[in-house]
């Protein structure tokens, strides 16, 4: 088990657009997959990017199968390991909701994302990930794939009186370390 340092907002390696992934089922890709599913569970998040943990490709992970403490209202994400993902949002619809990032730790903001997307992209193994979600399961994705980009939630935000301490917006709830 291995819990690797995650980047917090400020980091020049946050910034970064990630090159694509091109040798897929290599030990050295299990190791860091392996690591980023530790590092993902011992802090509780909804997912990981690796530029997160100062590792410069396209790769994300993303859902638990049991519910998150930091969002125990949201409902429950596939377990996901994605790989050069491509988002198409789907119609126009929008919708705004709170997001935290681990690399902007105890943090909170209303951020608007596509309503109903697909995303595409490879597992590790380099089988094709194909699906069209919506809702929470599509603000995750576009949140972690934003990573990927060098977007963190914060440039995000319209309207910045939505924006603050999560011990504050949300007094009682057990956000950990975000
Ligand atoms: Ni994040």
């Amino acid at each position: 088990m291995t819990i690797r340092e995650i980047l917090k907002m400020g980091d020049e390696r946050l910034l970064r657009v990630a090159p694509a992934v091109t040798e897929f089922d290599t030990d050295a890709l299990h190791q860091l997959i392996s690591d980023m599913f530790d590092t993902m569970r011992a802090v509780s998040g909804a997912g990981l990017a690796a530029p997160q943990i100062g590792v410069d490709l396209q790769l994300v992970i993303f859902g638990t199968d049991e519910v998150n403490p930091r969002y125990p209202d949201a409902p429950l994400v596939p377990r996901t390991v994605l790989l050069n993902p491509v988002i198409t949002p789907i119609g126009t619809g929008e919708e705004e909701d709170w997001e935290g990032c681990l690399s902007v730790p105890g943090l909170r903001g209303m951020v608007p994302r596509h309503t109903h997307i697909r995303y595409t992209g490879f597992d590790q193994y380099g089988d094709v990930i194909d699906r069209t979600v919506e809702g929470f399961h599509a603000r995750v994705v576009q949140h972690e794939c934003d990573h990927l980009i060098g977007k963190l939630y914060p440039m995000r935000i319209r309207d910045f009186t939505q924006f603050g301490y999560t011990s504050v917006l949300f007094p009682g709830l057990d956000a950990g370390d975000d």
